[in-house]
């Protein structure tokens, strides 16, 4: 029994390890050694399903009124912990993708946004503790989501552009998901000019839909 028991969590670590992985299994993340890695469940030409498994990530809140304050004042605590402010003083390294939770708000009102960096493989067990206490570890449970990709530059105005269309298909073809809350996945680095990648995700509620309308 104790060998059963033994062998499933070697199992149950092999499973876990192998949903973040090397990045050359992805074609548009590039720019890490390691990346978020997902299963295709069927695509339209508006959108893909992915189904993810529960995977960590190191995350932070800021309350305000735009993604353009948000971001710099998140990214430079989370990179602060991946560079060492952890009870370890670990330097990790950076993966991909950088994720935006957005607190669905009107225009003039603050949210929350809640950014974060994905745990690499050897730290997804047992991420080493933040120092800083704005920062902290979040696990996401395993999750189907709806996901729309787009380039250029991650922003206020394409951010709501792209969640906007993405719900308008959803919507088009009575696909349930949670409508108060979408993240923005970004792949990229700011310097980088060409070829960037960014995705808008809705969390499917039910079973996914993909036919067309
Ligand atoms: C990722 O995969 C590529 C090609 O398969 C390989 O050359 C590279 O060494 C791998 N990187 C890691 C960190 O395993
Ligand atoms: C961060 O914000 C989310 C809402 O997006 C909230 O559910 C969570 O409790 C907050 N966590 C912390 C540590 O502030």
């Amino acid at each position: 029994m104790i060998y059963l028991t033994g062998l499933l969590g070697f199992l149950l670590v092999l499973t876990a390890e192998a949903r973040v992985g090397n990045s050359s299994q992805i074609d548009f993340c590039t720019e890490t050694e390691q990346c978020l890695l997902f299963d295709l469940i069927c695509e339209t030409d508006k959108y893909e399903v992915r189904h993810y498994d529960s995977v960590k990530w190191v995350s932070t809140n800021i309350t305000t009124f735009a993604m353009e304050f948000a971001a710099p004042v998140a990214f430079s605590r989370l990179f602060k912990y991946i560079s060492g402010e952890n009870e370890d003083g670990k330097k990790i390294q950076m993966t991909s993708p950088v994720v935006v939770k957005m607190s669905e708000k009107k225009f003039w009102e603050r949210g929350v946004f809640t950014m974060s960096f994905l745990l690499p493989t050897e730290h997804q067990m047992n991420p080493p503790k933040p120092t800083n206490t704005d920062v902290y570890i979040n696990e996401t449970p395993e999750m189907n989501v709806y996901v729309l990709s787009f380039g250029g530059w991650m922003s206020t105005m394409s951010n709501k552009k792209k969640s906007d269309e993405l719900s308008a298909a959803l919507d088009s073809v009575n696909a349930k998901y949670k409508a108060d809350v979408y993240c923005v996945a970004g792949y990229n680095s700011p310097m980088t000019m060409f070829k960037r990648h960014n995705e808008v995700w809705y969390m499917v509620e039910g079973d996914p839909v993909c036919h067309r309308s």
